[in-house]
């Protein structure tokens, strides 16, 4: 992408209306643009991050053996009535006449309407294992919209549902995804942590919630300080092996690491006092078994090996994709502005012209931006003309990870300037040597993907 055909409308001044960095960052680096409380338009930039985390998602969903569905956005009433939720879920619920005085909703969450699907195509226990999920956009009437995308009213999240014949098979189930998380979050440059939980309006007993720790995060924590020394990284791991899966909940939960839903003085006391944290956290996901709270209901039921019906064992599994663009912007960012991991980097470089108009810098850039290209990366370059400094504040601010920067001086000896917007550190090296550089860097998060 070239920027002086892009659209990518930053702002000078600071939104005043934003409390926390995240939030002024993405209206600074022209991502979104509210339209009303809560709601927001993806704008390019934005956009093209928000489809990364999604993809991230279904890869990891996929990996697992969860199958993608899309449920609509707007749900009939009747099936909620069933549940029990259509008056229980109070005024987060969006609700809606059509032209026919029916009464409809905005899905704040779908767990309704997979059981209906489900009950209406699947009888045999020969069916499950079953787990369908899919990335659609949700509304909750929040109280109190706010911090941007992190708390919006609508927003984008990745919803799976697990379908099983005993509790057994739904605990691997629970498990499965919870190894799944840890990926998918890993992939994304941050560290989300599997805390014990309340299960809320879900409703059920075993549920956990994963939370970037951050000072402006919503939701106090009390955790073991030796979790945060836990890393999932590069292991294999076979998703229908019970053993396996079980092995990795145990080693990321067998600390204390609570919220203040389920924090307990007492327990916490056992940890040795000087690894006790208390911290703040952004959740991003969560987890739960609810065992027949739907199935019984709704008659979500298959005929087991013995030949008689029995309600299925559920739980359900979200991850907030639009939230997360906030909470790894929280976790990632320095006075300039962002600074993305390169997993979910919008651009994976940027290239800089210090002289725009000028033939051979014009054309050594051309050049790189062809062969990057080429080589699957996504390159953004500045052929504006625009003074130097403006070009650097814009790339700081826009966080890409990774910047070429390319001038008459240096291109006399063959040199660009690579630099690390992470570090600030620069190296002097040959166009040639500065690609090989990038495919390196990047051949984990492209590795990542297989
Ligand atoms: N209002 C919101 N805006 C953006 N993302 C949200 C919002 N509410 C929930 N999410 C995201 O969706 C994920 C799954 O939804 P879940 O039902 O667990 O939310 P929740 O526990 O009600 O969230 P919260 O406690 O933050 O209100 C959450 O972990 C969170 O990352
Ligand atoms: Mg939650």
């Amino acid at each position: 992408m070239r920027l002086s055909r892009y659209f990518l409308p930053v702002l000078k001044e600071t939104p005043s209306e934003a409390q926390i960095a995240s939030h002024r960052l993405m209206l600074r680096a022209g991502m979104v643009k509210q339209q009303a409380a809560g709601i927001y338009s993806w704008l390019p930039l934005g956009q093209k991050v928000l489809r990364r985390i999604e993809q991230i998602v279904h890869e990891e969903q996929q990996r697992a053996g969860h199958i993608p569905v899309l449920m609509p956005t707007l749900q009939s009433a009747d099936l909620w009535r069933e549940s029990g939720r259509y008056d229980a879920y109070g005024d987060e619920l969006l609700r809606i006449t059509d032209r026919h005085k029916r009464d409809m909703l905005y899905g704040p969450t779908n767990e309704e309407m997979i059981t209906d699907i489900f009950r209406s195509n699947v009888n045999s226990y020969k069916d499950l294992p079953l787990t369908l999920y899919h990335i659609q956009w949700k509304f909750r009437d929040e109280m109190r919209p706010r911090f941007g995308v992190m708390r919006g009213r609508e927003f984008l999240m990745k919803d799976g549902y697990n379908f099983d014949l005993t509790k057994e098979d739904a605990l691997h189930a629970y498990n499965r995804h919870l190894v799944s998380y840890l990926r998918t979050y890993e992939r994304m440059g941050l560290q989300a942590i599997p805390m014990r939980a309340d299960s809320g309006p879900i409703g059920g007993d075993d549920t956990h919630e994963f939370l970037v720790l951050a000072d402006t995060g919503e939701s106090e924590v009390f955790y073991d300080s030796e979790i945060t020394d836990l890393r999932f990284g590069d292991r294999e791991i076979d998703y229908d092996s019970v053993e396996q899966c079980q092995a990795v909940l145990e080693e990321f939960t067998s600390r204390y690491a609570r919220t203040d839903e389920t924090h307990d003085e007492a327990v916490f006391a056992k940890v040795p006092e000087e690894r006790r944290r208390t911290a703040r956290g952004i959740e991003v996901g969560q987890i739960f078994y609810f065992g027949t709270k739907y199935s019984e209901p709704m008659g979500a039921t298959v005929v087991g090996p013995d030949g008689q019906r029995t309600p299925v064992h559920m739980g359900s599994h979200g991850i907030g994709v639009s939230r997360l663009v906030g909470a790894i912007i929280e976790a990632n960012h320095d006075d300039k502005g962002i600074i993305w991991p390169e997993g979910v980097t919008p651009f994976h470089v940027g290239i800089v012209n210090l002289k725009q108009g000028d033939a051979s810098v014009d054309s050594a850039c051309e050049a790189l931006y062809r062969e990057l290209t080429a080589k699957g990366f996504e390159v953004l370059y500045d052929d504006r003309d625009e003074r130097a400094g403006a070009k650097f504040a814009t790339m700081d601010l826009i966080g890409l990870p990774w910047r070429i920067t390319v001038g008459p001086r240096g291109l006399q000896n063959n040199k660009v300037e690579l630099t690390s917007r992470r570090s600030g550190e620069s190296e002097e090296i040959s166009p040639a040597d500065a690609m090989a550089r990038l495919e390196k860097i990047y051949q984990p998060v492209f590795d990542a993907a297989k």
